[in-house]
């Protein structure tokens, strides 16, 4: 790696400000539901803390908007990581000020310390001069291991470096960088590339970047309708971005003047959309699916909406994906937090984890999906990134990597 790794560190004694990505799903009562992100940082924790370091820990959680907002606090992942950890772990209440300050002052070799959420203040975010110089104060060297915010040139992520003598990548980042980077830039072939999710807009310059260096490419998911409209299917009610149906239809010319194949669903689970009386938790109509049924075909009839991928799609896809020798997976084939219309994102999960292929899986809810099947010991790597491991996909330099001391 071109960039300086966290071994070409010489810690013990050191203040090191490690930043991390603490941004993990919690239920109402404040709980951590899924301690993936913690446990993919313990490497590179553990790692300093071992050698001797005073390791000052900070992350974001949630989007605050620059105030202090109690149930974006990290106190309960504290506790979490903790346990993982395996030691105690301080936490400070603010993460700068003279409170801080104290705290870090009083460190000893090989303690842990966290800070509060960076998002507190706004001027994480707006990358403040200012408050990035206070984040760097407290420490004599920086590591980031935060890959799932390395496409936010933040605060802490961009701004603290040119305030660090050195800023150093921690081992997530590293192996992040080497799959999603260096596995799939000479990827044994076939290599098969399945994405789904909402909006076809998230994911266009994905598409034509995997064009480039994928055999074929099957999309699933809402963002599918967006090209069935563009390629004449009748699409009922279904999802569609009326303004990127141009743009799919440009791509499936691409596809096939490369000699690449896009596949398409050729059958969907399809629904009626109803919406009721009833409010979720943010005052907004909450909706019900009626007459769930398979469609026979491609078309939707009027009326319906595709919510999941139907069975001879889930073959297409399978035996596509069984054939290859290497899978990039990102995003759901259907509405899968609702378990009615999960299956076709839980079979291309155990398609993809039967392959024998390297298998790589990026995106929350397709991690979730493989977690939620059992089969995640089978896959070659699982990404913490979500909008980061798309724009690295997209070919993109990534702020919170490019800003890293070079070798
Ligand atoms: C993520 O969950 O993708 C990262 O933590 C980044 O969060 P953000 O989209 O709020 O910047």
């Amino acid at each position: 790696m071109a960039k300086l790794s966290v071994e070409d560190l010489n810690p013990k004694g050191q203040r090191v400000l490690v930043r991390v990505d603490f941004n993990v799903p919690l239920d109402a009562e404040g709980k951590v539901t899924d301690d993936t992100r913690i446990k993919a940082a313990l490497p590179t924790l553990k790692y300093l803390l071992e050698r001797g370091a005073r390791v000052i820990v900070c992350s974001h959680l949630g989007r605050p908007k620059g105030k202090r907002e109690p149930s974006m606090s990290l106190r309960p992942v504290v506790r979490v990581f903790s346990e993982l950890l395996r030691r105690p772990v301080a936490f400070a209440e603010d993460c700068i000020g003279e409170g801080v300050q104290k705290m870090v002052a009083a460190m000893k070799d090989g303690d842990c310390l966290v800070l509060e959420n960076l998002r507190f203040y706004a001027q994480e975010e707006a990358n403040d001069g200012e408050f990035a110089k206070k984040l760097a104060s407290l420490a004599d060297v920086y590591v980031n291991d935060a890959f799932g915010t390395a496409h936010r040139a933040h605060a802490s992520t961009e701004g603290v470096t040119r305030y660090v003598k050195q800023a150093a990548a921690g081992f997530l980042m590293q192996k992040e960088l080497k799959f999603l980077g260096d596995e799939l830039a000479n990827p044994p072939h076939p290599f098969v590339a399945i994405l789904g999710g909402a909006k076809v807009s998230d994911k266009i310059l994905v598409i034509q970047s995997l064009l480039e260096k994928a055999d074929a490419l099957m999309i699933g998911g809402a963002m599918a309708y967006t090209f069935l409209k563009g390629q004449g299917v009748d699409v009922g009610s279904s999802l569609v971005e009326a303004d990127r149906v141009e743009i799919t239809r440009q791509l499936m010319k691409d596809a096939a003047a490369k000699g690449k194949k896009i596949l398409l669903p050729v059958d969907h689970v399809i629904a009626k959309r109803v919406e009721t009386d009833k409010l979720d938790k943010k005052g907004r109509k909450m909706v019900e699916f009626q007459d769930v049924k398979n469609t026979a075909g491609t078309a939707v009839e009027a009326g319906f909406c595709g919510v999941d991928i139907g069975p001879g799609t889930v073959k297409a896809f399978s035996d596509a994906i069984g054939g290859s020798k290497t899978v990039l997976w990102n995003g759901p084939m259907g509405i899968f937090e609702n378990k009615q219309f999960a299956k076709g994102t839980f079979e291309v999960a155990r398609a993809v984890a039967q392959s024998g292929a390297r298998s790589i899986i990026g995106g929350g809810d397709s991690v979730k999906a493989i977690h939620a099947s059992g089969l995640a010991d089978k896959i070659t790597f699982l990404s913490t990134g979500g909008g980061a491991s798309l724009e690295f996909l997209e070919g993109k330099t990534l702020p919170g990597v490019a800003a890293l001391t070079n070798k």
